[in-house]
């Protein structure tokens, strides 16, 4: 399958099968032109560095309800804000959540909407600022977090372990961003990495990519990818 035909497969099943997450625009919303909150998706791929999704959930809506957007963060207590975040864990990116919301409020209280101006930002790091300006402005930024450097080493058959493989994915996870949808294709890839192509027993039977799958064609999908051993 071409690259074109790859992502247009995923979108489509995408629209049937997308995790319903708070922070996401619904098929219907967003049928009628309704995007993403920036605020919501920068909250929470801040939120989701190093934690679950299903951890993530109840703290987001609990920000969202007392902070609901940038400026009220701005504003908040630091005690409060860092109560609320125990648990979490990884305290610095509380406290780099508040320096970023006080950065854009105080010049303005819009996002940037470009992955450079992005990570001028504290706490925004190379993978923050593609997942915002794919999912939040539509950009056809690469967004690769485990998951997806999980799909194409299979997809694409990758032997070369990591971590020493991720440029070589990152460059396939660029070559398959479309320019129609970015956001919704890289929502896509990480659904499917966390649902159907799981790390140890993917269910390639309802992979709408079991068809292209090199890694399957061998039925080499449980050893990739390749990690050197510690
Ligand atoms: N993991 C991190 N960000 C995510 C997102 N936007 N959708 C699904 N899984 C994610």
């Amino acid at each position: 399958m071409r690259d074109k035909a790859l992502s247009k497969n995923l979108l489509e099943w995408y629209d049937t099968h997308a995790r319903i997450l708070p922070w996401r625009v619904g098929p219907k919303e967003q049928a009628t032109g309704v995007r993403p909150d920036p605020y919501a998706v920068w909250l929470s791929e801040v939120m989701l560095q190093q934690t679950t999704v299903a951890a993530v959930k109840d703290y987001f809506h609990r920000f969202t309800m007392r902070w609901p957007d940038i400026r009220a963060l701005a504003a908040a207590d630091d005690d409060e804000v860092m109560a609320q975040w125990a648990g979490l864990g990884y305290y610095a990116r509380a406290r780099n959540l508040l320096k970023c919301a006080r950065t854009v409020a105080a010049s303005g209280g819009r996002f940037p909407d470009t992955r450079a101006a992005l990570q001028e930002l504290p706490g925004i790091g190379p993978y923050t600022s593609a997942a915002i300006a794919a999912i939040a402005f539509d950009r056809a930024e690469p967004v690769v977090d485990g998951n997806v450097e999980r799909v194409m080493a299979r997809l694409f058959a990758i032997e070369t372990p990591l971590p020493k493989a991720k440029p070589e994915l990152t460059a396939h996870a660029a070559a398959l961003t479309p320019g129609h949808r970015p956001g919704d294709y890289a929502q896509a890839v990480m659904d499917l990495g966390a649902t159907v192509c799981t790390p140890k027993s993917p269910a390639c039977g309802i992979c709408p990519w079991r068809g292209p799958c090199a890694a399957r064609a061998r039925g080499a999908q449980t050893d990739l990818p390749r990690k050197i051993r510690k």
